[in-house]
This record gives C-alpha cells, sequence and structure tokens, in this order.
C-alpha cells in the first residue's frame, strides 16, 4: 500500500524541488510520478536531448527513498516536431487538423510520429533502466480511442476491414450495403466516417470503425510497452485510463500491461437526490474489472476541479482522505495524488493540487498527511484481493453499438450498468465489473444489461451458467442485433428468448416519464406494492414464466414488464423496462435472498461495504459517502444466518477499517 504524487519538475524553479521532496517525505510519500507532459524538455530540439534536470529531480527522490514512476511524454509533441512534420497532426471528423497547442493532438499511427516517440522513449528508458528507484514508466496520457482521420489511419482502417473480410463482397454483405446503393466495389472506396451525421451512416460500417479505432490505441499501447519491455525488462509499466467519450476496449488496451491504472475524480458535490446513482464505486470497480486484479490510482482528487469547466466546490472535510481510502477498500494498492502543487501557469492552474497558489500548507495538506500516516500503517493489507459473487458484464460493443444507434431519450450503456451496481452497493454485496467474455463459473449471480449486439460466444456462456445454477438477469434491448450490427428477425428477446422463457409483444420507448407499475407480492415490501418504469417497456408475453411486474397503466396496462424462468439448474430474470431506484432495490433484493448469496442489512443510503481478503484474513471496510454523520446497526446476513448486529457512527467521509 502506497501513496504518492504527481509531480511536475519542470514547471518549478530548481529551488523549490529539494523543499518539496524533504516535505513529501515529512508526510509519507513513497513514490511520485513524473515527466509526463515534459517532451520539450527533454528534445528541445530534435534530437539533442537534455535529461539532465530529469535526472538530478530523480536522484533528489531516490536520495529520499522515494520510489518513481517516469511517463512517456508522447501525449504533448514539442512545437518544432510539428513546424517540421505536419503531417503528423491529427485530423478530426470534418477533415481539418486539430489546432496545436493543447494536447493528446497528434496521430498515433503516422510513422513519422511512431519513430520520434521511439528516439525519445529509447534515451528515457535506456538512462534509467539501472537506477533502481524508477520502478515503472506510464505510457502516454490518458488515451482515447484513435478517431483520427488522416490519410495515414485512413488506410489503416482499411486494412483492418481487409483482414477481417477477406473480399469486399463479405463486407458488402456482413453490412447489408444493398440499402441506399451502398455497396462498394473496392476496399479503396472506403472511407473513415467523415460528416457531422454519423447516425446517416450504416450502423454496421460505424461499430467497424469504433472495433478498429479501438485496436487501433491498443496497438498503439503495445508499441510503447515493447520498446520499453526490450529495454528495461523488470521496468512495470501501466498506462492512465479514465471515461472518456472514446473508450478503448480496456481489456484489449491493459492486455500485456503489469497493472491497470486509472485518474480518479469523484465529483465533490455530492448528488442530491436518491435517485442520483453514486458511481465512484462502480468507476473503482470496473478498473478492478479490467484485469481482474487489483489496480493504482495514477491522479487522485486532490481539491476543487476546474480550468475545462467552471470550479467544482471545494472538498468538504474527510473527502481527499475518504476518497482514497475508498479506492484501496475497492482494490487500489497505489494511490498518487494529482497533484502535489497547483499549477500556477498553463491551461489547467484551476485544477487544484494538495498545495495551492498560495504556498501555504493548508487544510488539505494536513488532511492528507493524516491519509499517508494511515495508509502507511496497512501494511498487511498487502497481496490481498477481493472476491465477489456477483458480476455485471460490460462490452465495449454495447457502448459503441448505443452511441451509434441511441435506442430512447435518456437510455445510456454506462446508466443501466450502474443501476445495477448502485443496487447491490446499497446491500453490501460487493460487484465484479468484468469483460463480457469473461469466465463466469466463479460467479453465483451474472448481471447482463442489454447484450443489444450479441455473438453465438456471450450466448453459449450465459446458457452454460445457468444451466450449471447461476442467476441471470437478462434485460430489455437484448438480442436486437447479431455481431455484424443487423437486427435479428425473430420476436425479442431472439436468441436469449428460451433461457429466458419469454417473447416481446412489442415495445414502448417511453423515454424520461415515468409510468406506474404493480410489482408481485414477492418484491412488495411493507405492503408497498408499485414502483416506476421508465425510458424502455418491453411488453412480454409471459405465458409460461412467473411475472415478478406488471405495467399499471397505459395500452398495456397488466402486461408483465418483468419475469423469471427456471432453465436448467438456474434461473433467468428479465427485465423488460427500466426501473426506478425504490423498484429496482426491491428486485435485487428479492434477487439475493432467493440465490443465497450474503449480503448486509442496515446500510444507510451512501455508506459502502467492501471486503479485502488474502484466503487466511479478512479486512471489512465501512465507508460514509455523504456529508452528514451516519450512526446506524448493521449486520451480515447469510445462508448461515444473520451476524450479530453491529453499532456504528460515521463521520462524513469517514472509513472504518478492521480485520477478522
Ligand atoms: C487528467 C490528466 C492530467 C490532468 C488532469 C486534470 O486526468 O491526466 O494530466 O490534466 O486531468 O485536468
Ligand atoms: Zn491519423
Amino acid at each position: 500500500m502506497k501513496i504518492g504524487v504527481d509531480y511536475y519538475p519542470e514547471q518549478w524553479e530548481r529551488k523549490y524541488w529539494r523543499e518539496d521532496a524533504d516535505q513529501m517525505k515529512e508526510a509519507g510519500v513513497r513514490i511520485v510520478r513524473m515527466g509526463e507532459f515534459a517532451w520539450s524538455r527533454l528534445e528541445p530540439q530534435e534530437k539533442q536531448y537534455s535529461f539532465e534536470w530529469l535526472d538530478e529531480a530523480v536522484a533528489i527522490f531516490a536520495e529520499r527513498q522515494i520510489q518513481i514512476i517516469l511517463c512517456t511524454p508522447t501525449c504533448t509533441p514539442p512545437q518544432w516536431l510539428f513546424e517540421k512534420y505536419p503531417e503528423v497532426i491529427q485530423m478530426d471528423k470534418t477533415g481539418r487538423r486539430v489546432p496545436i497547442g493543447i494536447r493528446g493532438h497528434r496521430c498515433l499511427n503516422h510513422p513519422l510520429y511512431r519513430q520520434k516517440c521511439k528516439d525519445i522513449i529509447t534515451k528515457l528508458a535506456t538512462r534509467y533502466r539501472d537506477n533502481a528507484w524508477v520502478v515503472g514508466y506510464q505510457i502516454d496520457n490518458e488515451l482515447e480511442a484513435n478517431h483520427c482521420c488522416c490519410p495515414v489511419c485512413e488506410e489503416k482502417f482499411r486494412e483492418f476491414l481487409q483482414k477481417k473480410y477477406g473480399r469486399i463482397e463479405n463486407l458488402n454483405q456482413a453490412y447489408g450495403n444493398t440499402v441506399w446503393s451502398g455497396e462498394y466495389s473496392s476496399f479503396s472506396q472506403i472511407r473513415p466516417p467523415f460528416g457531422e451525421h454519423p447516425t446517416w451512416l450504416n450502423p454496421s460500417y460505424m461499430l467497424d470503425f469504433h472495433r478498429y479505432a479501438s485496436e487501433s490505441t491498443a496497438e498503439y499501447v503495445a508499441f510503447q510497452r515493447e520498446l520499453i519491455h526490450a529495454i528495461d525488462e523488470k521496468a512495470l509499466i501501466t498506462t492512465n485510463t479514465w471515461f472518456c467519450e472514446n473508450m478503448p476496449d480496456c481489456y484489449e488496451m491493459f492486455a500485456d500491461l503489469d497493472f491497470v491504472s486509472y485518474d480518479n475524480y469523484p465529483a465533490t458535490a455530492l448528488p442530491t437526490d436518491e435517485e442520483t446513482l453514486y458511481s465512484h464505486a462502480f468507476h473503482l470497480d470496473f478498473m478492478r474489472g479490467i484485469k481482474q486484479k487489483n489496480f493504482w490510482i495514477m491522479e487522485q482528487l486532490s481539491g476543487n476541479l476546474g480550468s475545462w469547466t467552471p470550479m467544482s466546490p471545494a472538498l468538504q472535510p474527510g473527502m481527499l482522505k475518504g476518497y482514497s481510502l475508498q479506492a484501496i477498500a475497492h482494490g487500489a494498492d497505489t494511490i498518487l495524488h494529482f497533484r502535489w502543487r497547483t499549477a500556477v501557469s498553463g491551461a489547467e492552474m484551476f485544477w487544484h493540487g494538495i498545495l495551492d497558489h498560495s504556498n501555504v500548507k493548508g487544510r488539505r495538506y494536513r488532511e492528507f498527511c493524516e491519509l499517508c500516516q494511515t495508509v502507511n500503517q496497512l501494511t498487511d493489507l498487502e497481496n490481498t484481493v477481493i472476491s465477489n459473487k456477483v458480476a455485471i458484464l460490460y462490452s465495449s460493443e454495447q457502448e459503441y453499438a448505443f452511441k451509434i444507434q441511441p435506442q430512447v431519450e435518456g437510455m445510456h450503456y454506462f446508466t443501466q450498468l450502474k443501476a445495477y451496481h448502485d443496487a447491490f452497493t446499497c446491500f453490501g454485496v460487493g460487484v465484479d465489473l468484468i469483460d463480457w467474455m469473461s469466465d463466469l463459473s466463479i460467479y453465483d449471480v451474472v448481471v447482463a444489461p442489454t447484450i443489444f449486439v450479441t455473438n453465438h460466444e456471450i450466448e453459449h456462456n450465459l446458457r452454460q451458467f445457468v444451466e450449471n445454477g447461476g442467476h441471470l438477469i437478462l434485460t430489455n434491448r437484448s438480442g436486437v442485433k447479431d455481431a455484424n450490427n443487423l437486427c435479428i428477425m425473430a420476436p425479442l428477446p431472439t436468441v436469449f428468448s428460451d433461457i429466458a422463457g419469454i417473447t416481446v409483444k412489442e415495445y414502448d420507448p417511453i423515454g424520461p416519464v415515468r409510468q406506474r407499475l404493480r410489482l408481485a407480492e414477492e418484491l412488495s415490501e411493507n405492503g408497498k406494492q408499485t414502483a416506476e418504469a421508465s425510458l424502455w417497456c418491453d411488453i412480454i408475453d409471459a405465458e409460461d414464466t412467473k411475472v415478478l411486474a406488471r405495467y399499471g397503466e397505459n395500452f398495456y396496462q397488466g402486461s408483465a414488464a418483468i419475469t423469471q424462468n427456471q432453465y436448467g439448474g438456474g434461473r433467468v430474470y428479465y427485465i423488460g423496462t427500466v426501473l426506478n431506484r425504490r423498484g429496482m432495490l426491491a428486485l435485487i433484493k428479492y434477487m439475493i435472498r432467493e440465490s443465497g448469496i450474503e449480503y448486509v442489512e442496515g446500510l444507510p443510503l451512501g455508506v459502502e461495504h467492501t471486503v479485502r481478503e488474502n484466503g487466511k484474513e479478512k479486512w471489512t471496510f465501512l465507508f460514509n459517502n455523504t456529508k452528514e454523520t451516519q450512526a446506524f446497526s448493521w449486520k451480515v446476513v447469510s445462508q448461515k444466518g444473520a451476524d450479530e448486529m453491529h453499532q456504528e457512527v460515521l463521520k462524513p467521509f469517514e472509513m472504518r477499517i478492521w480485520k477478522e
């Protein structure tokens, strides 16, 4: 367990470096990240290198026994590079080169840019190969799927398609290109998706473009990894990721990297209504799920966020420490806070670090010191893992397909996943968010939201999971499309109808309005038998299955909305609509009880319960993610019966950790 900070020596006069390092040491910092955007300082002119300043900074931290992660500075090529090689600048969907002077504006595929990356990375990795304090590298920064439309990328896209389809006739067939005279007679006619209206383009072609764009970024990461690895075999290698507009497929991107690292900036303004989901826990579980192992936070919330948008509210007392410990509770092993000092120049000068512009040590600094002390005492948490019985399946295919064709106003793929995650979290049940192609055999419950684009492998895996006794949740918008993103001609949920035991007669995309739903006896609590449906309503033909909820209004009043089907040794729940929070909690509680998994009773809204273990010992974490003090009694309920009742009082953002 390590706490560290992100540090940018190139942004500060040298006189501060030693002082900063001393203060970090005193606070309890064990690791720093440096060099992230420093290309112009490392190579001020083409092939004229200047590493002496970084040597000094590295030495300062090494002397103080603080480990160092260096970054390949490739997210921000220097100005001379763009002047000399303007062809490496990214091209956007209007066919224009993007303005330079910002960052991330280079074409990941351009051979000239690749050569320049190779030169600087080779210098960097060779220089610090034998330095024991330099423990690893971060590749680039927050990479998105590569949507560059320059001529080099255009050619790459064609190669991707040619490799996949072999002959143009196969591609025409796969895309259904007879519509609107879309048939190509040669691969050379295929272009990147230029234009303002992607929804006018063929969705099958668009899905392939997204797949290509993701693969392209993963290949770029692999290119950098191989360069570093060839020079320094023992270096840890990662890249820092986040939730962005064009998500690459993280399972692919991180496949050969040592661990996942995530930039964690929980919102400093808490949601005010109960329906808004807490997403920090979801994001952290997503990151752990990428490699199904513990991960790092490369950038962690340290102050008010701002610069790209107006500033967010100040961190509440306890937030800085609490959110860092929350990450640990969800499987983070090392956390670096962004950033030691708040920048005084450049575009992000209002994205606050631990030290403010005032250069006076304040409230957040003191809280950071407390955090370091706490974490430095958690040594026996090392080598503990999180093992859960519930998995939610994520698929970048669905993420892309939903973006290509939004199904109804207000319905987003991630929100669907979050809603289920949120409900299990409310009952203290740990959830793994994993790739949809993962092995499911270790789970008791699997939630597979909106398998909109399906394929034979997932159909087989889900069927087998249920046959072997698993409890599966399927939802509306499943089985709609085949792997080519073409609609399947059969009653929904098509390929999943037999395991779900139902078909959909008709659907009603109602959007953000709310409709009454009548819950079956099993789902009602304290006599309350209503909930609300919104966004989407599948009108289900449920002759042979148990009905758990029916629509309470509209022309399909009385029709089934949620069903439960016995299949093989297991069970399939089909959720034809999108439930409000009350309905969701009722459903998930029922499911948890039916499946016999362990859960927690008595958690107030916003209090999270997680467990890390090592086979012998078990650490329980209780985190108060609210602005109020929470006093409550809680107990663990399992098939063996209920545990003893515990009393707990947690201050705002307080974390309690104890070992059994
Ligand atoms: C991202 C980047 C950082 C920094 C922060 C704050 O997470 O990786 O370099 O820009 O945002 O804006
Ligand atoms: Zn390009």
